[in-house]
């Protein structure tokens, strides 16, 4: 992701129950607004924090929405110091939000690197992010005297923010995904525990410390409390970037942005590994409980709408197309499936259709599901899916010639 500063403005905040402005609410980036804001860094131990993460329902922001509170309690206490990595690589072209926030509160996301370094023992803390995040990171630093925290550069790929990839690239190796079947908490940098947090996690976490779990679940809803910072992109002039109560229903989100609903002929949620919603699904609440029976995930908190004269195959060949040529080249399904699936989608969706693509790019999803190092392969193949089914009138058009998004 290229991202120049001045796109990266934190606009209007959701209209909504009050108190929503919470990982913005310094109103600047620097030090002095942070610590009148949110007062001094709180000392936390091992066993009250995961008890109050446990109790506030945080959930992880970096786009698997692991539970907080388990994964922190997954780290060993068992001697051996940990390592606490920052994640805020945000390879997602779709998503802006982490570069929001490091650029907009970054005292926040150190405070929270420092907090669960703390609270862990830790030996080592990192933060991990694009050369133009690690800007205001920097700066942040120098205001604070901070030099505990090492700064790494994450590449623009996309599958450089993936947890096994970041540990590589902060190792010094390729940042590129590594053997998914041993767990980062056991074994990670240098063969130590590692916790490996996406920053917007890290931010609330140092929220949570201070303010506790009550308080964090004063806004949201029972299963998703809190609030979330998500990027809007589509319909919309550029992308921008929200932070909303959890639980919102995506109909809400969309007026209270300003997006007319009627002019959207389906959303991409969950970002380029997501899922494609009709406009008669956007009712769903914009959490993991609500989205799952429509079959979608929130991801890195990314709703990209597509306006009525758009098509949506083209959209999605476009993206798989992307995908594709991002893969690491290290599993066959990455290295011959996708490119595969890519350009057979690519023929349906502009105009060389024959009869058996649906079927074929079907069987290609089935067939790389599951195989790779990484999730890569099956958020592809998730995005394809899910394409052939909201635009099925699309693909029948397409198949007979027509587009009938561009009549
Ligand atoms: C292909 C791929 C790319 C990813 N990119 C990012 C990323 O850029 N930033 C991020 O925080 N997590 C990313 N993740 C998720 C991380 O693997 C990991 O789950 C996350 O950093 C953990 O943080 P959390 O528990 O706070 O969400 C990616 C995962 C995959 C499969
Ligand atoms: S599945 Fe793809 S992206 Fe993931 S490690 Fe294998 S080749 Fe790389």
């Amino acid at each position: 992701m290229t991202s120049d500063q001045s796109t990266i403005s934190v606009r209007g905040h959701v209209a909504g129950p009050a108190g929503t402005t919470r990982l913005f609410a310094a109103g600047s980036g620097d030090y002095g607004s942070h610590q009148a804001a949110f007062g001094p860094l709180p000392a936390m131990g091992r066993a009250p924090l995961i008890d109050e993460l446990s109790r506030s329902g945080l959930d992880g922001r970096g786009g698997a929405g692991f539970t907080a509170w388990q994964k922190v309690a997954s780290v060993p206490a068992d001697g051996r110091r940990p390592v606490v990595v920052a994640n805020g690589a945000e390879g997602e072209p779709l998503s802006k939000k982490d570069a929001a926030l490091l650029h907009n509160a970054p005292h926040l996301v150190i405070d929270g690197l420092l907090i669960a370094g703390q609270s862990l023992d830790a030996k080592e803390l990192h933060l991990y992010a694009g050369a133009e995040q690690l800007a205001p990171v920097i700066r942040a630093f120098k205001e604070r005297g901070e030099a505990r925290i090492r700064l790494h550069e994450a590449p623009d790929t996309f599958i450089s923010g993936e947890a096994t990839a970041v540990v590589s690239a902060i190792s010094g190796g390729l940042p590129i995904p590594r053997d998914r079947t041993k767990r980062l908490t056991d074994s990670g940098l240098n063969g130590r525990p590692t916790l490996v947090h996406n920053v917007e996690t890290l931010a609330h976490l140092a929220l949570i410390s201070r303010f506790g779990s009550a308080w964090f679940r004063s806004v949201g809803t029972g299963s998703a409390p809190g609030t979330r910072l998500i990027t809007l992109s589509g319909n919309t002039a550029g992308a921008r970037v929200y932070e909303i109560p959890t639980g919102l229903c995506l109909t809400e989100i969309l007026v209270s942005t300003g997006v007319d609903p009627q002019a959207v002929r389906a959303a991409l949620v969950g970002g380029y590994h997501g899922t494609w919603l009709t406009a008669e699904q956007l009712d769903a609440p914009f959490s993991r409980e609500g989205l799952a029976p429509v079959g979608a995930r929130t991801g890195a908190g990314i709703i990209m709408t597509l306006g009525s004269g758009s098509c949506g195959l083209a959209a999605t060949a476009d993206i798989l197309g992307y995908l594709a040529g991002q893969s690491a080249r290290q599993c066959g399904p990455c290295t011959n499936g996708l490119p595969n699936m890519a350009s057979q989608f690519a023929r349906l969706a502009y105009g060389d259709a024959s009869g058996r693509l649906p079927q074929e790019i079907s069987r290609l999803a089935a067939l790389v599901t599951g195989r790779g190092s990484c999730a890569h392969p099956d958020g592809t193949a998730r995005l394809a899916l899910s394409a052939l089914m909201a635009f099925a009138s699309d693909v029948e058009a397409h198949l007979r010639g027509r587009c009938e998004a561009l009549q």
